[in-house]
């Protein structure tokens, strides 16, 4: 049976993704796993983001979880686990089709490029694969994840999306440049400038906090 999740099932939501999750363990990169692949802090944070799940139950017991989370125009699938016991034997394809009914807007999913089952598995039910710019653009439009998982993921999406074109994509683009404000050792602070219009975004920097500074992020 296919249900939504009770607030009160979080326990059982977490056990199943951390349980599932297992699969990852040697496969996606070193620096991307832990033990437990999920905190509970973590799972928290994106029930409160507005991802709601659904789960499977097999004989009275949750056996698969999947996430729903609805960002701006579009719909993400998020964080599908079954258990290990259970897996392969059609419950994750049950509750992907269940929430294909309802989302109201086109699906993406983003997944490890190295999970190469959930890219097959998504791939058989019409999901495809975007290219590498897309793939950027959308997870820094509807993710919240990471620079290290951002490169080491992939995108999928139903036929419903429709691929921006490039002036959008431009468009949102950050386009940026960092300077210092001053050469003083203790006191080295750069000015970050971007957005489409360079005046729009100010931003004093830490020079020690400073991501990556390119002339031009995109
Ligand atoms: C990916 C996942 C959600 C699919 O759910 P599922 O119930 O196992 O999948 P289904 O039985 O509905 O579909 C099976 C198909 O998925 C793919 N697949 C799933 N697990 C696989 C595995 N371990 N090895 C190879 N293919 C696999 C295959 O295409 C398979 O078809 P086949 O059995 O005819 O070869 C589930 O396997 C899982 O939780 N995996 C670990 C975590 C994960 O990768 N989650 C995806 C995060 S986006």
């Amino acid at each position: 049976m296919i249900r939504r999740c009770a607030k009160n099932e979080f326990e059982h939501i977490y056990a199943i993704i951390n349980d599932g999750a297992h699969a990852y363990n040697g496969v996606i990169p070193a620096d991307c796993w832990a033990e437990p692949y999920m905190r509970v802090d973590e799972l928290q944070h994106e029930i409160d983001a507005g991802v709601m799940f659904w789960c499977s139950e097999e004989g009275g017991a949750l056996c698969a979880v999947m996430g729903l989370q609805n960002v701006r125009d579009v719909t993400l699938i998020r964080h599908a686990y079954v258990l290990s016991a259970y897996q392969r034997q059609g419950i994750g394809a049950q509750l992907l089709s269940h929430l294909r009914t309802l989302a109201r807007s086109p699906i993406l999913i983003g997944t490890w490029a190295a999970a190469l089952w959930a890219i097959r598995f998504y791939e058989k039910h019409g999901f495809r694969v975007v290219g590498p710019k897309q793939k950027e653009y959308l997870l820094e439009r509807y993710w919240n994840v990471p620079e290290r998982q951002a490169e080491v993921s992939v995108v999928l999406a139903d036929s419903a999306w429709q691929e921006p074109k490039a002036e959008d994509r431009a468009s949102h683009a950050k386009v940026g440049f960092h300077f210092c404000l001053t050469d003083e050792p203790s006191q080295v602070q750069e000015v970050f400038c971007g957005g489409r219009d360079v005046t729009s975004h100010f931003a004093l920097i830490p020079i020690r906090q400073r991501r990556v500074a390119t002339t031009q992020e995109k």
